[in-house]
């Protein structure tokens, strides 16, 4: 019942997409009528320039930070694992952030909850997935090639970070798992060379 409170709690958080909500209540305009279509930070900036991402980054990590430490807060209040309960947080919110029930099941692909999630669960983690990142974006310029490769280091380090855990590595493998999957049109744009490359310039809609 915990977990399945956990998770519940943690899709709920997660439904509040901060791409789509800065785009609705803000600009009045839906994020996912432009560029891919993604209710993303990405999307976000390709489609509105700077102005208001910094919201939109704020939510997104806000609601993962509050969702982990609840879960983690909740587990350790019961004598369990807190770890365990920041990984089914972690899972709950990208669940709730990719598919949310509020607006038609249509979100974002995860990658700002899955980058907050791997900071509050261990720093090694976090280091190895946020170079990787940072190193392919600004070295590519593809923010999807670097978002899949950050994502599938995750479950390596996590394996061996926590001694062989297979609970730990199989969550942490299921997130990663969910976020490859939503980068599907993109990995194949990648492989015909029609991915769009990341620019600091752009011609906002508004
Ligand atoms: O943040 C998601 C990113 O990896 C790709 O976004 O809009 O280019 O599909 P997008």
């Amino acid at each position: 019942f915990a977990v399945l409170l956990v998770m519940l709690l943690s899709y709920f958080f997660g439904c509040f997409n901060g791409s789509f909500m800065v785009s609705h209540f803000i600009i009045r305009d839906d994020v996912r009528k432009h560029g891919s279509g993604n209710a993303g930070l990405t999307n976000f900036y390709r489609t509105y320039g700077a102005k208001y991402a910094l919201l939109v980054i704020a939510c997104d990590m806000g609601k993962t930070v509050a969702a982990c430490l609840l879960g983690s807060f909740f587990f350790r209040c019961l004598g369990w694992d807190g770890t365990l309960g920041t990984l089914l947080a972690g899972l709950g919110c990208e669940l709730g952030h990719i598919f949310p029930v509020f607006y038609g099941l249509r979100g974002g692909k995860g990658i700002l909850s899955g980058g907050t999630l791997v900071l509050l669960l261990n720093w090694r983690v976090a280091a190895v997935a946020w170079a990787l990142f940072l190193l392919l974006w600004l070295t590519t310029r593809y923010v999807s090639l670097a978002s899949i490769t950050a994502t599938c280091s995750a479950p390596i380090t996590v394996y061996f970070v926590y001694g062989h855990n297979w609970l730990y590595t199989g969550l942490c493998l299921a997130v990663a798992a969910l976020v490859v999957w939503c980068h599907r049109e993109n990995i194949q744009r990648l492989l015909h060379g029609t991915e769009k490359k990341f620019k600091w310039h752009v011609n906002p809609t508004e």
